[in-house]
């Protein structure tokens, strides 16, 4: 059961993410009336700003970052009501009395957004909690980074859980937030012919890759003290994974579908520091060319010579039975030759190729779920290549296409963040990241990097613009598996 609360508080409201995604999405959801009637929006952050100004900066960056199709200027201004703001030094307990006096009365529920550094976390709980605003009413959605390993991510956890009881603590995951990594649910659990080759007999490997253009963007504080793996692989990665790899939950709900990833990561393999150079590469990137235009090194963009990966490729084993033997591999990098993500999952080879000699190499399936930039599936197949051949019959790889965009023709592309804070304003857990599946995802990737550290393992640098060190395609062509590219 969705309970909707009255008021919305969004800490870090003049940060990157408030301007590029948690505006425009609270705009996305006030335009298409799927607000709750009456909510307001108060903004806090260090910045000095009263109603007036705030509203002029949240109207920039709507902006700029605005589709011009979705820009209406009744919108923008009844949205724009909602809206009011206080200043805030987080780190200053005395302030968040005047926190609460801005937001009111919250008995009518009250949902807090917040993004801010992990050091940050224990002020802003202990403040919100002696001022009232932790109460039953109250629930509190958290975004990454969620701690930089384990021990962190524990301590933050213990923090929040003294104030905010496990239900009303939403851990975001933005990828749990896109259409089409909801889809993956829909694909596999929707439709019966999947399942049956969903496992060892049927699956050789799975791929996932998250490529990005993107270098180091304004972040090289943060950047520089978390790398790729902590950045893209203990979160988003390791929910695609866990989506992919999971069985079938019961119901569409907060409980069964957690209990299923959580599984997942709890058959994750361990690995062993000696193992880890084996089963990883790392990378960082060197100068080179995206998209035709000459980009700097990951060092000179940050000042200074670094260790901090920007590229990382694991082979990694889910040990239960569905999966025994069948290794995922991950990667995900900045800097690299387009963005793109995608999962490919590789089906076995037929048992027997009628056709050997006569009409060229059968292919293995392969299903493309391509979560970005486009949106689609495919199912690579082999079939007939029309012609009168007189030795056989030729064969050649095609893909059954499914894209979002003609299937869904007239529908909107939205930003995770509107589906995301839409549940969180609502209540509704179950795109969001529980505390085991959390804690879980750190202690794998702790191992690694224990791993990199204990075999003294530094990045490889690669070219920008590239698909990263040729050690990442070695990490697969080992076990004969060819990344899938177009
Ligand atoms: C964020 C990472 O969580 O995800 C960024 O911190 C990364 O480094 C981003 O660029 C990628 O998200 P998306 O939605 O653009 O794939």
């Amino acid at each position: 059961t969705r309970t909707p609360v009255s008021k919305l508080l969004l800490f870090g409201a003049t940060g990157d993410l408030a301007q590029r995604m948690l505006l425009p999405s609270l705009y996305g959801l006030h335009a298409d009336h799927l607000l709750p009637e009456g909510l307001t929006i108060t903004g806090t952050a260090r910045s000095e700003h009263d109603d007036a100004s705030y509203r002029e900066f949240a109207k920039a960056a709507l902006d700029e970052f605005l589709p011009e199709d979705r820009k209406d200027a009744n919108a923008v201004q009844s949205f724009l009501e909602r809206i009011g703001y206080q200043a805030l030094d987080a780190t200053d307990i005395a302030h968040y009395q005047d926190l609460a006096a801005k937001v009111g009365d919250v008995a009518g529920g009250l949902a807090i957004f917040l993004s801010t550094a992990p050091s940050l976390f224990e002020p802003v709980i202990k403040g919100l909690d002696s001022a009232g605003l932790a109460g039953p009413t109250v629930r509190i959605g958290l975004e990454k980074p969620l701690g930089y390993d384990l021990e962190s991510s524990r301590t933050i956890n213990d923090t929040v859980a003294t104030a905010f009881p496990e239900e009303r603590t939403f851990r975001i995951d933005h990828y749990l937030g896109k259409e089409t990594v909801q889809n993956i649910l829909a694909l596999r659990f929707g439709n019966s012919f999947f399942e049956p080759v969903w496992n060892a007999r049927g699956i050789d490997n799975v791929q996932i890759t998250i490529a990005e253009t993107v270098g180091l963007e304004d972040r090289a504080g943060y950047y520089e003290t978390a790398g790729a793996l902590r950045d893209m692989v203990t979160n988003h990665m390791l929910q695609l994974l866990a989506l992919v790899a999971m069985e079938p939950p019961a119901r569409f709900d907060g409980t069964a579908i957690r209990d299923e990833k959580a599984k997942v990561f709890r058959s994750l393999r361990q690995m062993r520091s000696e193992d880890v150079p084996n089963l990883t590469v790392t990378g960082q990137y060197g100068e080179g060319a995206v998209s035709g235009e000459i980009v700097k090194s990951y060092a000179d963009e940050l000042g200074k010579p670094s260790t901090t990966e920007t590229f990382v490729a694991i082979k990694a084993h889910v040990d239960n039975w569905r999966w025994q033997g069948v290794p995922f591999y991950l990667r995900t990098g900045k800097r690299m030759a387009t963005r793109r993500s995608e999962i490919a999952i590789q089906f076995k080879p037929v048992p027997h190729s009628m056709f050997a000699g006569r009409g060229g190499t059968l292919q293995p399936n392969v299903l493309v779920i391509r979560l970005q930039p486009e949106e689609y599936v495919q199912l690579l197949v082999m079939a007939k290549e029309p012609g009168l051949d007189r030795d056989g019959i030729r064969l050649r790889e095609v893909p059954l296409n499914l894209s979002m965009d003609s299937a869904f023709a007239g529908s909107r592309r939205r930003i995770a963040y509107e589906r995301l804070l839409l549940d969180l304003i609502e209540g509704d857990p179950t795109l969001f990241v529980r505390r085991d599946e959390v804690e879980a995802q750190w202690e794998w990737t702790d191992a690694i990097r224990a791993g990199w550290e204990a075999g003294a393992v530094k990045p490889k640098s690669y070219p920008s613009g590239s698909w990263g060190p040729s050690a990442a395609v070695a990490l697969s062509e080992r076990d004969g598996v060819t990344w899938q590219d177009d």
